[in-house]
C-alpha cells in the first residue's frame, strides 16, 4: 500500500499527523489508529465511512455496479464457473487447477453428512418454527461435534473446519425443510454435484429415486454463486468481530446467520416475495411506490436500495436474467415476475429513486427463481445463508491467519453524569 499524509486540526488541540493508505482497488483510507492517545474518538454509526479491516477477498465498486471475487467478475464467475470453484477462489485466492479442484470436490463429498445426533437437535423445535431459528441452533451446536478442530491458531484446524461448513451447510438446510414439513432427513449423495446434492436432499424422498432437473440445478448453483460474499456487510462484519475474540468458528458462522436474518440484510428476499403478495396487482404499484417515499410511512421497498451500491447491484442483472431463463425452460409463468418487473421499471423511472440511487440489489429477483425450484419462502434466508458460509469463513480466516485484535468500538456518551445514589424512601 502506497502511504500519504494527513494532518487533523481541531480547535485547542495540536495538530494530529495521519497516514493516509491507498488500496489496490476504491477509495484512499486515513489510518486514525494515532487518534488512541489523543483522547479523540471517530464517529460513524452504521459503519458509513469506516474500513474495518485490510481484505483481499472481494471489492465492490458500488458507483459503477461492479463486483470482484479475487478480482473475478462475478459476471464471468456466475456465467462460466461453479459454486465449489469459487468456493475454493475465495478461500484460497486463486482459481484451482484441474487437480486441486477434483480434490477439493472429493473432499468436500466426503463431509457432507452431519453427526446422527446432530438430528435430535431438530426435534427440539416446534414443526412450525421459522427455519432460520433452526438453523441458528442447529450450526451454533457443531462446535459440540468437533473438539479435534478447535485450535484456531492451526491452519490445518481452520481448512478442515472450512470444509466441514461448506460441505455441512446443504444438509443443515435440507434438513431445516424437512423437518418443517414432517418428511423423513435424506442423506447426501457423493454421486451428485453439490447444487444437485442439495435439491436431492430438499425434494427426494426413501420411496423414490430422486429426479434431479439438470436446469434446476443449473439454476441453484448460479444463486450460490451470487450469494457467496459480499465484502464487509452486516453479517461478514458480525462474523469479523465475534472471531477476533477467539471464539471458535461454528459459533462465529452462527453470529453470522443471525446478522443476516434480518430484513434489511439476508431477510429481504423473504420480505421482497411477501411485498410482492400484499401488492397483489400491477394496478397497486403507484399505491405502494407512494408509501415508500412517504417519511412516516415505515414501509421500504424491499429488495431495492444498497449501502455500497449506488447502481444496479450486479447480482440483481445476472439473477433477472435467470429468471427469464428459468421459467421459460420451466414453462413457468410466475405473475409475481411481472410484478416485479413492472415495480422495478415504474421505481427506476421515479425521481426519488433516481435522486436516491436507489436500484434493485440481489434480493429483488432471487425469491422468483427460488419459487419456481418450489423453494418456500422461508427457506430463502436460509438458502442465503448458506451460500454466504464460504464468505464468511473466507473473512473468518483472513483475520485469524493475520495479526488482528479483539473488535472494541468506543462511543460517543450522552447520558449522565456522575450522580450519588439515591435511596428508594427520598425518591
Ligand atoms: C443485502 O451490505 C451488503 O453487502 C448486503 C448484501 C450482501 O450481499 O451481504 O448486499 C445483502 O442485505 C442487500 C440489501 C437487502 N435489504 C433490502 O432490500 C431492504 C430494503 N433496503 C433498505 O432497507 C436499505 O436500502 C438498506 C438497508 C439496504 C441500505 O440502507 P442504508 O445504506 O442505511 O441507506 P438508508 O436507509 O440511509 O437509505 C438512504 C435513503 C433514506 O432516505 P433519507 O433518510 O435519506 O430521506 O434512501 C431511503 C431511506 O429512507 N431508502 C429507501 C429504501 N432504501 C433506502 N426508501 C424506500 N425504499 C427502500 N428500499
Amino acid at each position: 500500500m502506497t502511504e500519504k499524509k494527513a494532518i487533523l486540526k481541531v480547535d485547542g488541540r495540536e495538530d494530529i499527523a495521519l497516514s493516509v493508505y491507498s488500496p489496490s482497488l476504491g477509495q484512499d483510507v486515513v489510518d486514525v489508529g494515532p487518534l488512541t492517545g489523543s483522547q479523540l474518538f471517530t464517529f460513524d454509526p452504521g459503519f458509513t465511512s469506516t474500513a474495518s479491516c485490510e481484505s483481499k477477498i472481494t471489492y465492490i465498486d458500488g458507483e459503477v455496479g461492479k463486483l470482484l471475487h479475487r478480482g473475478y467478475s462475478i459476471e464471468e464467475l456466475a456465467s462460466q464457473s461453479d459454486y465449489l470453484e469459487v468456493c475454493f477462489l475465495l478461500l484460497h485466492g486463486e482459481l484451482p487447477s484441474a487437480e486441486e479442484k477434483e480434490l477439493f470436490v472429493s473432499t468436500i463429498k466426503n463431509h457432507t453428512m452431519v453427526h446422527e445426533q446432530l438430528q435430535f437437535f431438530y426435534r427440539g423445535f416446534r414443526r412450525d418454527a421459522h427455519p432460520m431459528a433452526v438453523m441458528c441452533g442447529v450450526v451454533g451446536a457443531l462446535s459440540a461435534f468437533y473438539h479435534d478442530s478447535t485450535d484456531i491458531k492451526n491452519p490445518k484446524h481452520r481448512e478442515i473446519t472450512a470444509m466441514r461448513l461448506i460441505a455441512k451447510m446443504p444438509t443443515i438446510a435440507a434438513m431445516c425443510y424437512k423437518y418443517a414439513v414432517g418428511q423423513p432427513f435424506m442423506y447426501p449423495r457423493n454421486d451428485l454435484s453439490y447444487s444437485e446434492n442439495f435439491l436431492h436432499m430438499m425434494f427426494g424422498t426413501p420411496c423414490e429415486e430422486s429426479k434431479i432437473s439438470p436446469t434446476l440445478a443449473k439454476a441453484m448453483d448460479r444463486i450460490f454463486i451470487l450469494h457467496a460474499d459480499h465484502e464487509q456487510n452486516a453479517s461478514t462484519s458480525t462474523v469479523r468481530l465475534a472471531g477476533s475474540s477467539g471464539a471458535n468458528p461454528f459459533a462465529c458462522i452462527a453470529a453470522g446467520i443471525s446478522a443476516l436474518w434480518g430484513p434489511a440484510h439476508g431477510g429481504a428476499n423473504e420480505a421482497v416475495l411477501n411485498m410482492l403478495d400484499e401488492i397483489g396487482d400491477v394496478s397497486n404499484i403507484e399505491k405502494y411506490i407512494a408509501k415508500a417515499k412517504d417519511k412516516q410511512d415505515p414501509f421500504k421497498l424491499m429488495g431495492f436500495g444498497h449501502r455500497v451500491y449506488k447502481n444496479y447491484d450486479p447480482r440483481a442483472s445476472v439473477m433477472r436474467e435467470s429468471c427469464h431463463e428459468v421459467l421459460k425452460e420451466l414453462g413457468v409463468n410466475d405473475p409475481k415476475l411481472e410484478l416485479a418487473l413492472k415495480l422495478e421499471e415504474i421505481a427506476l423511472s421515479d425521481p426519488y429513486f433516481k435522486e436516491k440511487k436507489l436500484f434493485p440489489n440481489v434480493d429483488f429477483y432471487s425469491g422468483i427463481i427460488l419459487s419456481a425450484i418450489g423453494i418456500p419462502t422461508s427457506m430463502f434466508t436460509v438458502i442465503f445463508a448458506l451460500s454466504r458460509t464460504v464468505g464468511w469463513i473466507a473473512h473468518w480466516n483472513e483475520m485469524i491467519s493475520n495479526p488482528y485484535k479483539i473488535g472494541r468500538p468506543r462511543q460517543l456518551y450522552t447520558g449522565a453524569t456522575e450522580r450519588s445514589f439515591i435511596p428508594a424512601d427520598k425518591r
